[in-house]
């Protein structure tokens, strides 16, 4: 028996960073998956591929979580550890985790991919709900990542356009938004980890600073999702410019980013980071008036791809 489950990657459009500390974050499901297949095998391991390597662990060792070398792996070995517990069961397990989505350059691909493993694996026993699913999503994420403010899990799971804060969770933004954006990567691979952390010594070395940011940012996304439900691309646009900015102030972009920022306003609407910075990619916001002349502009420096906003979240296949 095999038990698959497909998750999207996603964008930020809106409150990366300052979301840790409070304030809202807009974001969106991308058209690009990551697909996990779970299935049992005769040894008693849990043995996990993917493009980016392989592990496996003996089931009796699953406690020990440190002993795994890839550490991106981590979150992985302990859905399987969970959902075997919970199940009474010291039955080996394959998971295979294919993928779309570029990692590490903030596409949120560890997050779809630890929503995609937990349904799969899962699945193997009992069908969980969304909710269900992405709790231990976030759970198993926090093993790497301890900081994560579980946004990029929550809409990996259930799709769409959504704003997320820490206090009251996620909320679906009531419009069905045919954005597109071209999604352009700087190369500059980044460990979120490190740059949350850098943000939070920024903040406490610039008190004052942050908090005045953090309202300029809380201005910024109530207009943008006043001007998403308008469908207004030029004021969108404009708005993630402002944020890009804020974004500059609190230390996350780089001479590369800046230079795709750069080379997407000639054309584009707006565009902005998306997701921890410190590298990754930047998302420029298209329409047909202007998507070729962007798309022209911006594959001359970097690799670049169309996404659009996913409304389907989490899919058992
Ligand atoms: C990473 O995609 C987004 C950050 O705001 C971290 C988080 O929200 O967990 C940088």
């Amino acid at each position: 028996m095999k038990s698959v489950a497909s998750a999207p990657g996603k964008i930020i459009l809106f409150g990366e960073h300052f979301v840790v500390h409070g304030t809202k974050a807009v974001l969106c499901s991308i058209d690009k998956r990551i697909t996990a297949t779970s299935q049992f095998v005769d040894e008693r391991i849990v043995r996990i591929r993917s493009s980016l390597g392989e592990a496996e662990m003996d089931i009796d060792s699953l406690d020990n979580l440190e002993n795994v070398q890839q550490k991106f792996m981590r979150p992985f070995f302990h859905v399987a550890k969970k959902t075997l517990m919970e199940n009474s069961t010291k039955q080996g397990i394959e998971i295979t985790i294919e993928s779309e989505i570029p990692a590490g350059v903030g596409l949120g691909s560890s997050s779809s991919a630890c929503v995609a493993v937990t349904a799969s694996v899962n699945g193997l026993f009992r069908k969980l709900s969304s909710e269900e699913v992405v709790k231990i999503a976030i759970q198993a994420e926090r093993t790497i990542f301890e900081q994560n403010s579980g946004a990029d899990s929550s809409v990996s799971t259930f799709g769409g356009l959504v704003s997320y804060d820490l206090k009251s969770g996620f909320q679906p933004i009531p419009s069905r938004n045919d954005l597109s954006f071209i999604i352009s990567n700087s190369a500059q691979v980044h460990n979120t980890q490190d740059v949350v952390r850098q943000v939070r010594q920024f903040k406490e070395k610039n008190e004052d600073l942050f908090n005045r940011l953090c309202k300029e940012e809380m201005d910024i996304i109530n207009n943008a999702i006043i001007s998403l439900r308008e469908n207004n691309l030029n004021k969108l646009g404009l708005l993630m410019l402002k944020n890009h900015e804020l974004l500059k102030q609190i230390g996350v972009s780089t001479e590369k980013i800046d230079l795709l920022i750069k080379e997407a306003k000639k054309t584009a609407h707006g565009a902005k980071i998306t997701g921890a910075g410190g590298g990754g990619c930047i998302i420029a916001l298209v329409d047909n008036s202007n998507i070729k002349d962007t798309l022209d502009n911006l594959r001359k420096i970097s690799d670049c791809f169309i996404a659009k906003i996913d409304y389907d979240g989490l899919q058992y296949v």
